[in-house]
């Protein structure tokens, strides 16, 4: 029988990073989760998660983002997908070094997760964010190693729990634009199933993958009415409109000054469904077309039944 590619997840104790091992694992790789080491402050839910991960079949290296750390544990993996913070962008360029020297990697997802970089042009807070990650992407093509780069549009779960606060009894719900333009809800566990199928794909080889499932393409006023549907009652509407935006985003400070920049890309504008996918871009759902996502409405209905805390607000908070 062939072997698993191995594959070691960065920042696989984070939001998306959590769903990433477990997808790894549920696809039969043997999987190890590179972290920081475990201190007297590390929170208990994380040693908990750790706890989860060892009893999934999880190897759990500890370190620091450090080169010569980075490059022991690379060598014990065929596949390295990073899912590092925003912050920890930029020290992807270690493992970027790290893969070069080691020449055993087979394919490298960087941390991306959102935007597509280079097919969307915000406002200057988000704008920085999206140019450091085309960085990354430009040093890896420079480095000629082997990558794939994933789109997953916005998190389903975080953004509806941020749009829609299902977690509390609200009668107000803001609304960023006019409530019409396009936006894609991908939920968790589908853009990791996604991301570990593309590390493993020969037809992914150097090329994006964005997450465009046509049934997870919803304007915010489609969204709410949706969400109404299923509470059995209506919310009032707060218009907050694009150019009032663009003025948060100039007279915020930063970091405040980043969600703002975000909810008028995606919300707003429309930018993830401003572009046709281009010939070096291929769209998850028919790439896997046997793969069962998650819609928009049945993720809905998993709120409506065990409302899911919400996650720490990484870029909004
Ligand atoms: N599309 C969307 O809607 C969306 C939403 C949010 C984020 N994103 C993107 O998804 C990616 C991952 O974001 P996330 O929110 O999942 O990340 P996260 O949960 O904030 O953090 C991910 C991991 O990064 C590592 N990390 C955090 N701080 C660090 C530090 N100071 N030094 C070294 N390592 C550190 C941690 O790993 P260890 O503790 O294991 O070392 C952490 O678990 C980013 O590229 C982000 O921009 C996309």
């Amino acid at each position: 029988m062939e072997r698993k590619n191995r594959i070691v997840v960065f920042g696989g104790s984070g939001y998306i990073g959590k769903h990433l091992v477990k997808a790894s694992i549920s696809l039969g790789h043997p999987t190890i989760v590179y972290t920081r080491p475990l201190t007297s402050q590390t929170l208990p839910s994380k040693t908990q998660l750790y706890k989860d991960f060892t009893s999934m079949g999880v190897t759990l290296i500890q370190g620091e983002l450090e080169y010569e750390q980075i490059l022991e544990v690379i060598k014990e993996a065929d596949i390295v997908i990073s899912a590092l913070a925003y912050p920890q962008v930029m020290d992807q360029l270690k493992i970027i070094d790290a893969i070069k020297v080691a020449g055993n990697i087979k394919r490298f997802v960087p941390s991306g997760f959102g935007a597509e970089e280079e097919r969307t042009k915000p406002l200057p807070p988000f704008e920085v964010l999206l140019e450091k990650k085309m960085k990354i992407r430009r040093e890896i093509e420079a480095a000629g190693i082997p990558y794939t780069s994933i789109n997953g549009n916005c998190f389903a779960a975080y953004f509806v729990n941020y749009l829609l606060r299902p977690y509390e009894d609200v009668k107000d719900i803001v609304v960023y634009g006019n409530g019409e333009a396009k936006a894609v809800l991908n939920y968790e566990e589908d853009i990791a199933m996604f991301t570990v199928k593309a590390a493993n794909d020969p037809r992914t080889l150097n090329k994006v993958l964005i997450c465009r499932p046509p049934k997870n393409i919803i304007s915010q006023n489609e969204l709410i009415s949706l969400w109404e549907q299923k509470c059995g009652h209506t919310f009032t509407k707060t218009f907050l409109l694009e150019e009032e935006l663009v003025k948060q985003s100039e007279s915020l400070p930063p970091p405040h000054n980043i969600p703002v920049s975000i909810l008028h890309s995606v919300f707003a504008r429309g930018d993830l469904m401003k572009f046709e996918i281009g010939e070096d871009e291929l769209e998850a759902s028919q790439l896997y077309p046997d793969y069962n996502y998650t819609s928009i409405d049945e993720l809905l209905h998993i709120f409506r039944v065990h409302p899911l805390p919400p996650p720490p607000y990484a870029a909004f908070e």
